[in-house]
């Protein structure tokens, strides 16, 4: 009997604002059978708990995905790792995944991977996906941008990076926040190849 194997994606969450953006993408990727491989920094658990109340420590986080969005059903689940740990698994290229979105991104991290630092478990990640050719996902957060963040943003594409900023679009008439952030998350699950049906596409 062959064994369904899940899709695993990485989902770094920094401390840019925006939060929110973590929470719907990782809803999305729970209701579509994805092996999560969660790593938070310090000031994404931060603004996290703060913009939105919600926390990333607990310890069935799946749960609290679900009490969350009630209704949703889940077919994922989520790994957790410190972002200190860079001898956790995802910190090798021979650990092989679908790719990493981070989400949301902030200056500081994104120019931790532009100059390949990889001091932390999210840049070493990030700087594995790019070495190795697989998908990155990077969702910066910040405004007005200086000269040093665009340098990064265009080393970090130029690097293979899939640059995804915050900025969802107002075509679609959003009614809620949560359908701006489902914008996002559409967006981001697309360049996955996860069609989450989260909007309704541009018809003239
Ligand atoms: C409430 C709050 C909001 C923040 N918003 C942003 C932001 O939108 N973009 C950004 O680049 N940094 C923002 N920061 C600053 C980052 O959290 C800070 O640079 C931190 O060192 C990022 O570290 P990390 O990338 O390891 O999470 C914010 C910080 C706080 C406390």
């Amino acid at each position: 009997m062959s064994e369904t194997v899940k899709r695993k994606i990485i989902v770094g969450v920094t401390g840019a604002s925006g939060a929110i953006y973590a929470l719907h993408t990782i809803r999305t990727l729970l209701q579509h059978e994805v092996e999560v491989h969660l790593i938070v920094s310090d000031y994404g658990a931060y603004v996290m708990e703060s913009e939105t109340g919600f926390s990333l420590k607990g310890s069935n986080l799946v749960d609290a995905f679900a009490e969350r969005f009630t209704g949703a059903s889940f077919t994922g689940e989520i790994l957790r790792y410190s972002n200190k740990d860079l001898a956790a698994s995802v910190s090798s290229g021979s650990f092989r995944t679908d790719g990493m979105v981070i989400v949301p991104c902030s200056m500081k991290t994104l120019a931790g991977i532009a100059q390949g630092i990889a001091g932390s478990l999210i840049e070493r990640s990030a700087d594995v996906a790019l070495k190795e050719g697989r998908r990155l996902v990077l969702v910066p957060r910040e405004t007005p941008l200086n000269k040093i963040h665009l340098k990064n943003l265009l080393a970090a594409a130029d690097a293979g990076a899939h640059i995804v900023p915050a900025m969802p679009a107002y075509y679609q008439k959003p009614k809620s926040i949560s359908d701006l952030a489902d914008f996002m998350a559409g967006r981001i699950l697309a360049l996955f190849n996860i069609d989450a049906k989260l909007f309704e596409p541009w018809q003239k």
